[in-house]
């Protein structure tokens, strides 16, 4: 037998959401009339725009009428332009072509982005936070074991809390790689200017780079609020910025996102060598990646067309209102809330002192509605819940009266 990857072995239970699937289809299966409302994963619910199914059907008739073979493994310019013009020229940020790196997904890109630094790295994380940060890198070996919190021995954890807004100010250490995500997911927070500029002014004093998460940057309802790291002063020197169309457009099913890393941002070698983390992060695409389908990638472009534009927004504008019932209707109720105003999640205390976990099943038997638990984000998650935008306003008002009635204080 082949000897495994041990690392893997350290890795907590199974990942967050298919376990929460895993529970959910156990609970359908004994109560099948259950009218299960599902404000768990943040997966869109609406059909792609009418502007990018156009689109898409152009794309396959040009497909159709000649081939479209392999493509640029960057990206088509025709979509790396819209993103550099409508995304950073837009908001005043210059972003060259080849700083862009068009992907299948930002989960794949925040996962796999730690690969091209060294094993001795040490990372920090925001907690709560997306899980694929932590779990990538125990996959890589970075990290010792997890202690009974679920917290691994190696990794610089920022806790996440009422009294920091959700937004951790940077650790009062060296690290190599921090992580951070603006709009926040779990916890819906927002990063202002000055924060993002503690972030990079920490990151240029001790020579870290910023990974910077901007899946949710549509979401944003402030313009004066930073939608991209690259908007602050210095960040160009040593920050990695990842976008994604999932949310913003619906893309989830679809598949397209992309990476920024400018050519200002350096590793160094054992020896002590600067090394362009674009040209490696270039060369890891190249040799495992072949580029977004031309068909998804014209689709993605058409995002950016007036109508794209117009019709995403309108989404997005819709899953906001979702948000802000729900922040409203279980605030209102006594519940204590957070997030959902530039984020499509709100975050939530678990009512009655009840754990993540343990209100999660309550939540699905009592109410058949399902969210995701705090613990599941990370240590400092437990006791928090969070609920996601995603679903029609029907089925958010519906979830909303049952919490209140199952659970109001
Ligand atoms: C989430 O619910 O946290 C996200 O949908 C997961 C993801 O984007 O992979």
């Amino acid at each position: 037998m082949a000897q495994i990857n041990q690392h893997f072995l350290k890795l907590q239970a199974g990942y967050l959401f298919p376990e929460i699937g895993r529970r959910v289809s156990a609970f359908q299966k004994d109560h099948p009339d259950a009218p299960i409302i599902k404000l768990g994963i943040g997966d869109v619910t609406k059909p792609l725009a009418p502007a990018i199914v156009e689109a898409m059907h152009q794309a396959v008739d040009e497909m159709g009428a000649e081939a479209h073979g392999y493509g640029p493994e960057n990206g088509y310019s025709f979509l790396t332009d819209a993103i550099r013009e409508h995304d950073y020229q837009a908001r005043g940020v210059k972003i060259a072509a080849d700083e862009i790196f068009v992907s299948d997904g930002s989960k794949q890109d925040s996962g796999n982005i730690q690969e091209i630094f060294g094993t001795d790295c040490q990372i920090s994380v925001t907690d709560p936070s997306y899980p694929v940060y932590v779990d990538t890198n125990v996959m890589a070996g970075r990290t010792g074991e997890a202690d009974s919190e679920g917290r691994y021995e190696g990794i610089i954890y920022l806790p996440a809390s009422e009294k920091n807004g959700f937004i951790p100010p940077p650790p009062d250490q060296r690290v190599d790689l921090a992580y951070l995500c603006s709009p926040n997911n779990p916890t819906g927070a927002v990063a202002n200017r000055d924060q993002l500029g503690q972030w990079v002014q920490w990151a240029r004093t001790h020579d870290a780079i910023l990974i910077f998460d901007a899946a949710y940057d549509a979401f944003i309802q402030d313009p004066d609020l930073p939608r991209s790291i690259f908007e602050i002063d210095g960040a160009r020197e040593c920050a990695i910025e990842m976008r994604s169309f999932s949310k913003r457009a619906g893309f989830t099913g679809t598949r397209c996102a992309y990476t920024v890393i400018p050519k200002e941002v350096f590793g160094r070698s054992v020896k002590g060598e600067p090394v362009s983390l674009n040209a490696l992060w270039g060369r890891r695409h190249a040799t495992k990646f072949n580029s977004v389908p031309y068909v998804i990638q014209k689709a993605a472009a058409a995002v950016f067309s007036p109508d794209g534009a117009a019709q995403t927004a309108a989404q997005v504008a819709d899953y906001m209102r979702n948000a802000r019932l729900i922040r409203e209707g279980l605030g209102g109720a006594g519940f204590s809330v957070f997030g959902g105003e530039h984020a499509p999640y709100i975050w939530m205390k678990t009512p009655n002192g009840l754990s993540s976990w343990d209100f999660f099943d309550q939540l699905l038997t009592r109410a058949h509605v399902v969210g995701t638990p705090g613990s599941g984000f990370g240590p400092s998650g437990e006791g928090y819940f969070r609920i996601s935008a995603f679903n029609s306003q029907e089925n958010v008002e519906a979830a909303i009266e049952r919490i209140r009635e199952g659970f109001g204080q």
